[in-house]
């Protein structure tokens, strides 16, 4: 009986687990085909996107979580995927793009026809946001729409490609909003004004992490402690061993522990105590970075799979390096070791250059853990780079699948994925250009076109499903 259910509940029947990544010539150039990804419950896809900048690398990823939102379920219980992606950063050029189509579209084919593709309500907000953006004084506060926002740009999708298509139609798609959560942390402008930029379906949370959340580890690198100092010690036994995960109380409680330290290793001290001055200075520091908190509901509590997750890691958000480090191991490990236990959905963790935060000792724990437990746990990871050589060989040997957009930009990657894939060599073409103007040509024949590395097995040229939302 138990069998039955765990078989019952492998896919969706209308739905299947079947991701359109893109069109595909067919073999004997008759035309095209529509080239799927198969997503399965049993394995994990772990995905590369490699390619030059500016040729849509984080827009086929962005094409490719639509997909998945949009067309799988998972689970006894049907459950929707988790998504949760990591935006490095905003683009000026972006919202400058929406207003320069969303003008011309209105002078060529006039409002009723931009209202039929948006529908009343939405072309109503959006004429309301374009307003925002000719407005001079909004200069700086608005149109800076972050690399995933999932709204606004679906109107890029509207140009035509040909006499017959637009980018969408070509693919069968039409402009939508996705349900999204940004999640910011000590947010650098208002938070309504996020909003405007982020489309109508966008929660805009600002949030923190809570004391309890980090280990002395954490502590260690966010304050840069020097482990064999006694003041750290003391730190460590009251955050880790008796679990005193609050500041104030550490305070509170360090004179007591130091005694018992000085005690149990028999040394008497009659210096100025400088080590508790440590533990004091330490705690201070920590409490003044307003991106902790004692309670209340944290990033952790919050991220869930009714919506698609974005964690805003570009100038919107106020954050070091080591803090960025901190949340995506906070949220992975949270991923890995409590979020597959609540909810039984497959998990998609998407960004830009994410092996930039796990790129020390931790990190590369991580990592490994990742690729060994993701596929029992479903964890997908889609990243998006420009260099292989950037990237641990786990992330490139763990792929399943690996997109070229455009072309590769690196000898070496050219060599590697020729010892790697059996047909690379006959399908992949590098193209070369001599003049300035050949290098213009190779940008518009080659944006949104490229490759797909299915399964490490075979290489495929194809035009990759543009973003609806862009
Ligand atoms: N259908 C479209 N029409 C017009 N512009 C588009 C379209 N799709 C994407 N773009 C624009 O192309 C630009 C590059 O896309 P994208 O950000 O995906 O590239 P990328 O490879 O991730 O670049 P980078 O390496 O700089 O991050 C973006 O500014 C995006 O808005
Ligand atoms: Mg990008």
């Amino acid at each position: 009986m138990v069998e039955a259910v765990i078989n019952a509940a492998t896919t969706f029947p209308r739905q299947r687990n079947i991701i359109l990544v893109g069109k595909a010539n067919q073999v004997d150039e008759t035309g095209s085909t529509y080239r799927y990804l198969e997503l399965t419950e049993e394995d994990a896809n772990h995905m590369v996107f490699l390619g030059p900048s500016g040729f849509r690398k984080t827009t086929a990823m962005k094409a490719l979580i639509q997909e998945i939102w949009t067309k799988t379920s998972w689970g006894r219980d049907r459950e929707k995927p988790l998504i949760v992606v990591f935006e490095a950063k905003y683009d000026r050029a972006k919202a400058q793009a929406v207003k320069n189509t969303f003008i011309t579209l209105l002078k060529e084919k006039g409002e009723k026809w931009l209202k039929d593709r948006f529908g009343e309500e939405h072309y109503k907000e959006m004429k309301f946001y374009i307003t925002l953006l000719m407005n001079p004084g909004m200069a700086g506060s608005i149109g800076l729409m972050g690399d995933f926002a999932l709204a606004w740009g679906n109107i890029l999708g509207l140009q035509k490609i040909d006499s017959r298509n637009t980018e969408l139609s070509n693919f069968g798609l039409r402009p939508e909003p996705f349900p999204m959560r940004r999640i910011v942390f000590n947010p650098t402008r208002e938070l309504h004004h996020i909003a405007y930029d982020s489309g109508p379906e966008a929660e805009i949370i600002a949030t923190k992490i809570k004391y309890s959340r980090l280990n002395f580890e954490d502590l260690a690198k966010l304050l840069n402690l020097n482990n064999y100092t006694i003041y750290s010690g003391v730190i460590k036994e009251a955050w880790d061993h008796l679990k005193i995960r609050d500041p104030d109380e550490v305070l509170h409680r360090a004179k007591e522990i130091y005694q018992e330290m000085l005690e149990f290793l028999e040394i008497e001290s009659a210096k100025p105590n400088m080590s508790l001055w440590g533990v004091k200075a330490t705690m201070e520091r920590l409490k003044s970075n307003p991106l902790f908190e004692k309670d209340g509901k944290d990033l952790i509590d919050i991220i869930d799979n009714d919506k698609i997750n974005v964690i805003d890691f570009s100038q919107n958000s106020r954050l070091t390096l080591e803090e960025k480090k901190l949340i995506f191991r906070k949220i992975i490990e949270y991923l890995m070791n409590e979020y597959a236990q609540i909810k039984e959905t497959a998990i998609f963790i998407v960004g830009d250059e994410i092996q930039k935060y796990l790129d020390d000792h931790t990190g590369r724990k991580i990592i490994s853990s990742l690729f060994r437990e993701g596929r029992s746990n479903q964890i997908n990871l889609f990243a998006a780079t420009q260099y292989l050589h950037s990237l641990p060989s786990e992330l490139i040997y763990g792929a399943s699948h690996i997109a070229i957009l455009g072309f590769l930009t690196s000898a070496d990657d050219t060599r590697l994925l020729r010892k790697l894939i059996p047909d690379f060599e006959l399908k992949y073409h590098q193209p070369l250009a001599r003049t300035p103007g050949e290098v213009e040509k190779l940008r518009r024949e080659h944006k949104g076109r490229g490759y797909i590395i299915i399964n490490k097995l075979f290489t495929e040229r194809i035009l990759f499903r543009p973003s609806q939302t862009l």
